[in-house]
């Protein structure tokens, strides 16, 4: 039904829907409906409900039933009514149905906490907001209408332009605008090669142990059987990869999350397996533009174009909120790829593209890059110095990414600090409360993994506070025992 502007002057045009089949007379069947469309979410906060008269006349009652309704609801707590900016939904709801109404599947609220240092983000208060709003204005007065119809499902022409020269240039990746595609990111960009590959025959995959969770959920999504390889020193072992898997997915130039680097001769190994198997490495280079302490490692794909398909995100170095990755892929790849991409209808918009393809091209995305790792180097710095102050335990894994690990003695230690360290307001991640083993085992090494470069700059020096204070509190207990 819509609900239009009346003399009441509370319309507001909108469109709700309402099933008014309860018991108890259409008075009690009204309120019920709104109660029920604010619990649910369908009504959220602050949303202006059509005026009196208006849904009276689209619900075929009288007035005075829609009045009594919203004055019942408005002395619940569910609306708001003030004189002159009409009937509202209540920004805060009663206090009995919070519970149902903070909704299962939203994202975990990030802000609510003291400190937030679990890995997987940039610090987002750092996004380039005046230099995107420069490429935004410029595309959108260079824009020609043309280009707003269906995008290539390769990525906009100028975005791959641009990219390709952005991965040659800074990640030594063998590419051309017509060996990358554009994607919503790296996860949807896994996602996409495993339907392809899955569909080129492949059935198993594998994965790093410890690694990314989403790596190995996404596979098996796709119907592929993840086969965990151990990690060490020297990044992935290839040892264990079975003669005919379909791919492996590496993190190679900052292992996720032990943080190492995958070693020249295992390159090799994963190439030869590659060939011989006509399977395919997917490089996940989800953080290399940040190494601190030499020249980031090139990609793993210049040594062999035609077996490893090279991933890229905008993630780590702008937000990940951007939603906007790239691929190099095998020209062999590249056809049986778009026709999924072609199938899930899943090109990035258009204009986010050619936003990204103007921050590039004018220099925008690497000044921003190399003033966030700066920022992120010193932050690290500051981590390892303060925590060497309180235990002799170092850091795991190379001066890289936005992450560390913090080895601890064992799985229930782990546990213990991450719980701990929640009740005081810090979230933490760990090797095992967070499920990176494959599989999971209390034996397996513990550790905390540390994501540095979460908290914006004003919470970052309170975040490192308490870090520093609950992992010295636990050295002084176990040296006490
Ligand atoms: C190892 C690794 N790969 C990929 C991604 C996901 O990247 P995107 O946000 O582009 O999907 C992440 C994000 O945390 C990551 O840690």
């Amino acid at each position: 039904m819509r609900g239009a502007p009346d003399g009441g002057g509370l319309g507001s045009g909108l469109d709700l829907h309402l099933d008014l089949h309860g018991t108890g007379g259409v008075g009690r069947s009204l309120e019920a409906a709104l109660r029920e469309a604010v619990r649910s979410g369908r009504l959220t906060a602050g949303t202006r409900l059509p005026g009196t008269r208006s849904l009276a006349t689209d619900l075929g009652l009288s007035r005075g039933t829609v009045v009594q309704a919203y004055t019942q609801l408005i002395a619940e707590g569910w609306l708001t009514g003030a004189r002159g900016s009409g009937t509202r939904v209540a920004g805060v709801l009663p206090e009995s149905h919070l519970g149902e109404a903070a909704g299962q599947g939203q994202p975990e609220p990030r802000a609510a906490a003291l400190g937030d240092l679990r890995p997987g983000r940039p610090d987002v208060s750092a996004f380039p907001r005046a230099d995107w709003m420069s490429s935004v204005r410029r595309v959108m007065s260079a824009m020609e209408s043309e280009q707003m119809g269906y995008p290539d499902p390769a990525g906009m022409p100028a975005l791959r332009v641009a990219v390709a020269d952005y991965v040659s240039r800074t990640r030594g990746v063998w590419a051309s605008p017509g060996s990358t595609v554009i994607t919503a990111g790296a996860t949807q960009a896994f996602a996409l090669l495993a339907c392809t590959l899955r569909r080129l025959g492949a059935r198993c995959a594998a994965t790093e142990d410890p690694g990314f969770v989403l790596h190995r959920e996404l596979l098996a999504a796709a119907g592929l059987h993840p086969v965990p390889l151990p990690v060490d020193a020297d990044g992935a072992d290839p040892s264990g990869l079975p003669e005919g898997a379909g791919l492996a997915l590496l993190t190679p130039a900052h292992q996720h999350p032990w943080g190492v680097v995958l070693a020249p001769g295992r390159r090799s190994v994963f190439i030869d397996w590659a060939r011989r198997n006509d399977s395919y490495v997917i490089e996940d280079d989800y953080d290399g533009e940040f190494r601190y302490d030499q020249q980031p490692v090139g990609a793993m794909q210049a040594l062999a174009p035609d077996r490893v398909i090279y991933a890229g995100s905008t993630s780590k170095t702008l937000a990940p909120g951007v939603r906007l990755g790239w691929l190099v892929v095998p020209a062999a790849l590249r056809d049986p790829l778009l026709r999924t991409v072609r199938e899930a209808g899943s090109a990035p918009a258009v204009i986010d593209q050619l936003v990204l393809a103007d921050l590039l091209s004018h220099g925008g995305y690497d000044r921003h890059v190399r003033r966030v790792r700066l920022g992120y180097r010193r932050r690290r710095h500051e981590l390892a110095e303060r925590l060497a102050s309180v235990t002799d335990t170092r850091l795991a894994g190379v001066a890289a990414g936005l992450h560390t690990l913090l080895p601890v003695p064992s799985a229930a230690a782990e546990r213990d600090l991450v719980d701990t360290a929640q009740r005081a307001g810090l979230l933490l991640h760990g090797l095992h409360t967070a499920g990176y083993w494959h599989p999971a085992g209390q034996e397996r090494p513990a550790a905390l993994v540390l994501g540095y470069a979460t908290p914006p700059q004003h919470a970052w020096r309170r975040a490192l506070d308490l870090l520093v204070s609950l992992v010295g509190a636990t050295m002084r207990r176990r040296s006490t025992r």
